[in-house]
């Protein structure tokens, strides 16, 4: 079957065609960077203007360099939430206007069961059940996953997720939008125990995260500074990074020992940071666990995650609008992700 995958929650236009037959993905992003950088964030209004001008070309293009007519799409998956509303309608409204006019399903899928499931995508793919950690810049949990369509969330962060607080980490340090990427790289320059920040409910018994005052943190260091100079705030950088992934890894090492799993998946944008792939790789191999995640590409949003997560929709028959019918997917700007699945969370 051949599952075309449009995403639009936010500030990237994702399209691709997954074959699941081949597992072969063909995939096109546009980022909108360039039209946000100047606000220092994602502006609503713009994001659904740039999405609706690039859907249907980056179709035109994934069909293009998948040697596939419009015709050989069997069922389009649109990211129907979390997200950006204006963002989410555009990307629902093209893929269902696409449905009907082909006459092929169309099925609305969970912005983070595509991260989630991102992994599966790779070599070696993970055996279920397992662990997931999901970093992104707007979630950060970890949840017990028994199967596709199981998710049992055992925690999450009480404020800021990871991805946003490195994204204000950047900002305090002068980096720009988004941020992450390049708080990363400043890191590599700085000396460790340079500067040591506090790792918030590093100790606590729960599973939760809180990444609020880690940002206050690095606003103190930035003021306190005398001299802020490239030296000093690669040192707060790599403060910043240590603190937040000494807080991710011991948590999710936790998580795997409290359900007795010795797998881990990591996805989310935060997923793509090379020393938090690092640092679990190493800390996981120490416990005899393994660490999966998504192939480097796909890590930030994409459509290729949702193209899948649609597929295991379809393929279990949930949330599809019928071929024939004027699908009506419901935009859930706000949509916890264990709600879509069997087991309660708890
Ligand atoms: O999953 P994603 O593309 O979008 C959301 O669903 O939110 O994640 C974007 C987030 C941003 O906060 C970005 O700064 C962060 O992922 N990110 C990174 C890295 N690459 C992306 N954070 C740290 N290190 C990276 N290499
Ligand atoms: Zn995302």
């Amino acid at each position: 079957m051949k599952v075309l995958g449009i995403e639009t929650s936010c500030d990237e236009t994702g399209v691709a065609l997954f074959n699941s037959a081949t597992r072969e993905i063909v995939h096109a992003v546009h980022s909108q960077i360039d039209l946000h950088r100047d606000y220092g964030g994602v502006v609503p209004e713009l994001a659904s203007r740039d999405h609706i001008r690039r859907v249907l070309p980056l179709v035109e293009d994934v069909l293009a360099r998948a040697h596939a007519r419009r015709s050989d799409i069997d069922a389009i998956a649109v990211t129907a939430g979390p997200g950006l509303i204006g963002a989410l309608l555009v990307g629902c409204s093209i893929g269902s206007a696409l449905g009907y006019a082909l006459g092929r399903p169309v099925v609305g899928v969970h912005h983070m069961e595509g991260h989630l499931l991102s992994p599966l995508l790779a070599e070696p793919a993970p055996q279920f059940p397992f662990v997931a950690l999901l970093v992104s810049g707007g979630h950060t949990q970890l949840l017990q996953v028994e199967r596709i369509g199981s998710y049992r969330l055992l925690g999450e962060t009480l404020d800021d997720a990871a991805g946003e607080a490195f994204d204000k980490a950047a900002q305090l340090l002068g980096l720009g939008y988004p941020g992450g990427p390049a708080v990363s790289r400043l890191a590599q320059f700085g000396t460790h125990g340079a500067v040591t920040l506090p790792r918030p409910l590093l100790h606590s018994d729960s599973l939760d995260f809180s990444f609020s005052g880690l940002k206050t943190a690095v606003r103190n260091a930035v003021r306190q500074a005398t001299n802020l100079c490239d030296q000093v705030r690669a040192d707060i950088a790599l403060g910043f990074v240590e603190a937040a992934v000494d807080v991710l890894t011991a948590k999710s090492l936790k998580a795997l020992r409290q359900c007795g799993s010795t797998r881990l998946v990591v996805s989310g944008g935060v997923s793509a940071n090379s020393q938090l792939r690092e640092r679990l790789l190493t800390e996981a191999e120490r416990v005899g666990a393994e660490v999966f995640f998504p192939p480097p590409a796909l890590c930030t949003d994409n459509g290729a995650m949702i193209a899948l997560a649609g597929w295991a929709a379809l393929e279990r028959g949930v949330g599809v609008a019928a071929a024939g019918q004027v699908p009506a997917i419901e935009v859930r700007p706000r949509w916890p992700l264990e709600s879509i699945g069997v087991a309660a969370s708890g």
